[in-house]
């Protein structure tokens, strides 16, 4: 790739060009599923547990309600099998007889009325035997709580390298501690919602979503009819940060069961309550280390073990832990690992995807856990950190060698520079000395993000993509990607005007509609710039080929050759294609974690600063630096967006964002009470790209949605405990929790 993008010159890939849907966006003019007006539309809504567990009993209709007027629809109404299709098919579309979590779906009902609907879904009384639940994946297994497999672990992942015990056994130093990370819901602008309609012999579902084809293979499942049958459309999407990725398979299956029992079009559209109380959110971890390391620092070993509470139903949390655990050793070098994780079942509203898939979870308890072992031998965490990143030839936990990849310690002493990291320290240590009640303190954290899907994922999905020549000249570029906000439209609109030589006005990016589109695979992973826009590069040769076309082709000559070409197959497709395979020195073996569990990874140092106010206990982030190496930028003020959205939910998620649970279910459903930081509580967020071409994605580019997540929880819990010189080890770090610790049992 490296050699054919000298070719021609670079335009547009590395340009600002402004997002293509903003107006739309900003104007009002973009259509979200309930912006969709369809004549004849019911409203759907959903019945739901009241408890964690439990035998369904009775279902109390009040007589009061005329039910005649409404669809009903539950467990039996399902055509083929009562279960959501994703990595496994233990989660049914709507319970039958027993619920595993408070909020399960259990039945659906619609009218024409909004109001109606809402009224008669008070009016609907689940009577529901209580089981035994857990809720704490920590607690103690009896037979009557088990309800996965004999054990309740969705997923075990082991990852060995070398002989951490031997090590161990004669290091001159072993450091332990135990970090945990709570749930966070994910606060898209847009809640989830669906629409469902028949189109002749079609059954359509239209909404929000990441994943048009996760959903059009659940359909299938669900209804028993082969995909042809279905057609899934992405509305405009108002973000997802993964909560979009499994969930709408449930919610296109819950509206088209009622549009097809009703005879008639059916919207289902969350409220903000319904939404964060019922919907995915992140996993809340554990994680234990135990590390020995030399007199100088080096780290000898690492044992790691990692526990996910996966919630009620399987649904991402292998992978998440999967992901998790690979990052969980991080850009270190360490030549005895051993990374345990599990994912077990509660019974909590299931946890899926959210932003950093895992990877912000480990992350989190590693970079605490080098400034807790730079604290306890009486080193600098900046030179800790110095002795032990990786080196060009060094391994990674799953024995990947690092290459090709920035020089990591300078990485990090430019976001030190870029942080005045010495100065400041100088400053609040003579702050500190002095102020009555404020603390100032700064923090680091380095890491990294594996883009693309994990292991032997990229193979297993096979994405397809195509670029079509129409008639008129011009081009359309056809994936399953969806825009959600982080800008696939412009971006792809920049990596195939580039390709073809074209101006991006002459290249249009096609719905994602799975009636027209192929298959790319989900929009998730980090995945999109660096593996469908590496496609997409393939399948504009290939349209080149197609046409007799050179490399190299001027704008004017290649449309003509499209128009001609047009001329002499009248009616017919001009598709250039590419699906994916998986470089030959990409080796990943599932069964022992061993090789490159990504084609490439992206390296991040970010430095944050705080200040502390010992009589409220609030911490204010005063000053964040984001430095990483993300390869070739395809659009900087959207990568530049990225990682400040990024970085402000990190943010949240480390000192504010805390989901209360009550029986496993979130209890603070309101954005009154469930805190997300506005732009009062964030600090400049000062951004910066080192750019190092990776061979592996379209000019250079990596991915880089996910790893601005991974970076401030620990960046920040680092700077408050080099404020208050506390250890500190679970976030959110919500003032009450600082409080404890600094107050409760002698600080
Ligand atoms: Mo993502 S958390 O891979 O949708």
């Amino acid at each position: 790739m490296a050699q054919r993008a000298e070719q021609s010159p670079r335009v547009w890939i590395g340009a600002d060009l402004p997002r293509i849907d903003g107006l739309g966006k900003l104007g009002g003019s973009a259509r979200y599923v309930d912006d969709l007006v369809v004549e004849g539309v019911l409203h759907g809504g959903t019945v739901r547990s009241p408890i964690a567990r439990g035998r369904i009993k009775r279902i109390h209709f009040d007589p009061a309600v005329d039910w005649r007027e409404f669809v009903i629809v539950d467990h039996r109404d399902i055509p083929g099998v009562n279960s959501v299709a994703m990595i496994e098919k233990d989660m049914p579309a709507l319970a039958a007889q027993e619920v595993r979590y408070r909020y399960e779906p259990i039945l659906l009902i619609a009218h024409r009325s909004i109001r109606k609907m809402r009224e008669a879904l008070r009016a609907i009384r689940v009577e529901v035997e209580p089981l035994p639940a857990i809720l704490d994946p920590e607690q103690p297994l009896t037979p009557e709580l088990t309800q996965y497999r004999d054990d309740n672990v969705f997923k075990r992942v082991d990852i060995r390298k070398g002989d951490v015990e031997a090590v161990f056994a004669t290091a001159p130093h072993v450091i332990t501690g135990e970090y945990r990370t709570g749930a966070q819901e994910h606060i898209y602008l847009e809640t989830q919602g669906m629409l469902a309609f028949r189109e002749g012999g079609r059954m359509v579902a239209c909404g929000s979503m990441q994943c048009p084809y996760y959903v059009l293979n659940a359909l299938a499942y669900a209804f028993g009819r082969p995909p042809e049958n279905f057609r899934v459309i992405q509305a405009a999407t108002g973000g997802a940060f993964g909560g979009k990725e499994d969930y709408p398979s449930l919610l296109a299956v819950h509206t088209l069961l009622l549009a097809e029992k009703a005879g008639a079009p059916v919207k289902m559209i969350y409220d903000r309550q319904e939404d964060m109380a019922a919907t995915t959110k992140r996993h809340p971890s554990r994680v234990r280390q135990r590390t020995a390391v030399d007199r100088d620092g080096r780290l000898l070993a690492m044992d790691i073990d990692v526990l996910m509470d996966g919630g009620a139903y399987v649904t991402m949390s292998p992978v998440v832990l999967s992901r998790g655990c690979i990052h969980a050793a991080g850009p270190y070098s360490c030549e005895n690992v051993r990374v345990h994780g599990e994912a077990r079942l509660t019974n909590s509203t299931p946890y899926g995807a959210f932003r950093g898939f895992g990877a912000p979870q480990t992350l989190f308890a590693l970079e605490r856990h080098i400034d807790v072992i730079a604290q306890q031998l009486g080193l600098d965490p900046v030179e800790l950190r110095r002795r032990n990143l990786l080196r060009e030839g060094q391994t990674m936990a799953t024995g990947q060698v690092y290459r090709d990849g920035p020089d990591l310690t300078a990485l990090l002493d430019r976001a030190l520079e870029l942080g005045s990291y010495d100065e400041r320290r100088r400053q609040h240590a003579a702050f500190n000395r002095t102020h009555p009640y404020l603390r100032r303190g700064i923090g680091l954290a380095t890491f990294c993000h594996g883009a693309g899907f994990t292991g032997s994922g990229e193979t297993y999905l096979a994405s397809k993509v195509a670029v079509e020549g129409l008639p008129d000249g011009s081009v359309e570029v056809l994936t399953a990607q969806v825009d959600m906000g982080q800008g696939v439209i412009t971006v792809f609109t920049q990596i195939v005007a580039d390709f073809l030589g074209l101006t991006p006005a002459q290249v249009h990016v096609a719905d994602s509609d799975t009636s027209r589109v192929p298959n790319s695979g989900p929009t998730v992973a980090s995945r999109t710039v660096m593996v469908i826009g590496g496609l997409l590069e393939k399948a504009c040769d290939d349209l080149r080929v197609q046409l007799g076309v050179g490399a190299g082709t001027a704008a004017a000559a290649l449309q003509d050759a499209i128009r001609q070409w047009h001329g002499a197959h009248s009616g017919q497709h001009l598709l250039g294609r590419a699906q994916y395979v998986q470089p030959q020195e990409i080796v990943w073996d599932d069964k022992t974690y061993r090789g490159n569990a990504y084609a490439a990874y992206a390296w991040a140092a970010h430095v944050a600063e705080v200040e502390v106010d010992l009589r409220t206990y609030a911490v204010q982030v005063t000053d964040y630096v984001a430095l990483q190496e993300v390869g070739k930028v395809v659009n900087p003020t959207l990568a530049r967006g990225q990682i400040q959205g990024g970085v402000a939910q990190g943010i949240g998620w480390a000192l504010f964002e805390e989901v209360v649970l009550h029986e496993g279910a979130m209890q603070n459903a309101q954005m009154t009470n469930y805190a997300i930081p506005t732009c009062q509580d964030l600090p400049p967020i000062r951004v910066y790209f080192d750019e190092q071409p990776s061979r592996y994605g379209p000019a250079g580019a990596k991915g880089l949605g996910e790893l601005p997540m991974d970076g401030p929880a620990p960046a920040i819990l680092n700077a408050v405990c080099s404020a208050v010189g506390a250890s500190l080890d679970t976030i959110p770090l919500t003032p009450e929790r600082l409080m404890e610790r600094m107050e409760g049992d002698g600080g």
